[in-house]
């Protein structure tokens, strides 16, 4: 009984909660990043395919095999298909949860960083200065690992709390003060002098810069950005009732988590294209931390605005990271019969570990900051594994599973629980179908592409 594990309080809780755990960097720094380096406004349209064709149909068929089994996503795919060797889906998606939290607690210990620094004036407006400033904090080996461990002890003191007090409580308060701060943001950055230019970039494509890594990249980012392809979904799936709607909620958190993400790009192209000598190509990891504080300097009450900011951005980090670490602690509690506190505790450390590595990769050491015979940092090669090849897939897996092996008739008498299910002639055509092919396809001229 998904009752006795815990549960959600109410639908709104569950939605802000899986909305909670979409929304985050990956929609306020990854995207924006990506959309740079990936050639502006192509790369976004490429985006908005991968999430209306192949997510949103996985993110329907994760919370359905989460409801149905009531597990984690290893227990999940052994309870509908035992004795098979599907199980191992679910044990990728586990390992992605801890993988994907090591790099992304490093991201968030800088926005945390940022809030002393908004707080403080120590962010100008600046160009030069702010860029220079970027790089010699991320460069502070000790004060980069000491805030990744502060994101790792919050998170895990929010996951022993539980589903109800500690996962729903939080979110609740958070998603609608973000949101309100975003199209503040927005309006802010489209009405500076010159933002011409940087919406131009955001929504004119390039067709001549077609490419299968950037669909691979789209793919990778659209299902990070939705939580996707490791199992969140369908852990928290096993917490919610029958009585809800499990179709409408996915469109919600599908349609928050794509709204953010596109108002992220309103914000940052067009107040970096004011910018002198701004290239979206070359900005990296850094671009938000570099183009926001000189934003917030044209805003009267700016530092008041930086410090709101990168608050929310931190806490909307937080929601995500409490389910990251939640897969692998279901994982223990569920198959393993752990109870919730030294689950979250050893994986927490394991985390840490694993963390390290990439917390010193942005500078402070040489060796992995620039790995030899893989010509990046270890930061980047484990978002590029994580996310461009582990979850899209664990996606592929998961739609064949759900289309093939526990078949859409099985699926689909889940999913009219709680109310009939709109549409669902097209999502088990896409679930069946394109779902499979589309991502079989990228994941396999990708790999083409690299090797050659
Ligand atoms: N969706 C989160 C973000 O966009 O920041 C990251 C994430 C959370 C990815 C949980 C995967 C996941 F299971």
């Amino acid at each position: 009984m998904a009752g006795a594990r815990g549960a959600f309080g109410s639908r709104f809780g569950f939605i802000l909660a899986a909305a909670g755990s979409a929304v985050g960097l990956g929609n306020i720094w990854g995207f924006p990043t990506k959309v740079g380096q990936g050639g502006g406004a192509l790369f976004v349209l490429i985006y908005l395919i991968c999430v209306v064709m192949i997510c949103a149909p996985i993110m329907i068929a994760e919370l359905a095999v989460g409801r149905r089994s009531g597990k984690d996503p290893v227990g999940a795919f052994t309870a509908i298909k035992p004795g098979s060797s599907w199980w191992l889906a679910g044990a990728l998606g586990v390992m992605a949860g801890v993988g994907i939290l090591s790099f992304y607690s490093v991201i968030a210990g800088w926005t945390i960083g940022y809030i002393y620094f908004a707080a403080s004036g120590a962010l100008t407006g600046d160009s030069a200065a702010t860029s220079a400033f970027f790089g010699e904090f991320v460069g502070n080996a000790p004060l980069s690992i000491g805030l990744t461990f502060v994101v790792l002890a919050i998170t895990a003191g929010t996951l022993m709390g539980g589903v109800k007090q500690g996962i729903e409580r939080m979110t609740k308060t958070l998603m609608p003060m973000l949101l309100v701060l975003m199209v503040l943001l927005v309006v802010r950055a489209v009405t500076l002098p010159g933002a011409g230019a940087g919406l131009s970039y955001y929504l004119n494509p390039d067709f001549s810069k077609l490419s299968f890594r950037m669909f691979n990249t789209a793919l990778g980012q659209a299902f990070f950005s939705l939580s996707l392809g490791m199992g969140a979904m369908i852990t928290y799936g096993s917490y919610l009732a029958k009585s809800e709607n499990m179709t409408r909620a996915a469109m919600w958190v599908v349609l928050v988590d794509t709204l953010v993400a596109l108002m992220a790009g309103f914000i940052i192209f067009p107040a970096g294209f004011t910018l002198a000598g701004f290239d979206p190509t070359s900005t990296g990891p850094g671009l938000i931390f570099v183009v926001l504080p000189q934003l917030f300097a044209t805003i009267p009450g700016g530092q008041l605005v930086g410090v709101a900011f990168f608050v929310m951005l931190t806490m909307a980090a937080i929601t995500s990271t409490i389910s990251l670490l939640e897969v692998p602690t279901a994982h223990l509690i569920d198959s393993h019969g752990w109870n919730r506190r030294k689950a979250v505790l050893v994986l927490a450390g394991l985390t840490f570990l694993l963390a390290v590595p990439s917390a010193l990769s942005q500078g402070a050491s040489p060796f992995w900051s620039n790995l030899p015979g893989v010509g990046m940092d270890f930061l980047s090669l484990m978002a590029i594994v994580w996310n461009d090849f582990a979850l899209p897939i664990g996606g592929f897996l998961l739609a064949i599973f759900v289309g093939h092996v526990w078949r859409v008739d099985q699926a689909l008498d889940e999913l009219n629980q709680g109310g009939t299910m709109p549409a669902a002639g097209v999502w088990s055509f896409l679930i069946q179908w394109v779902c499979p092919a589309a991502i079989g396809l990228i994941i396999f001229f990708t790999f083409k592409d690299l090797l050659s």
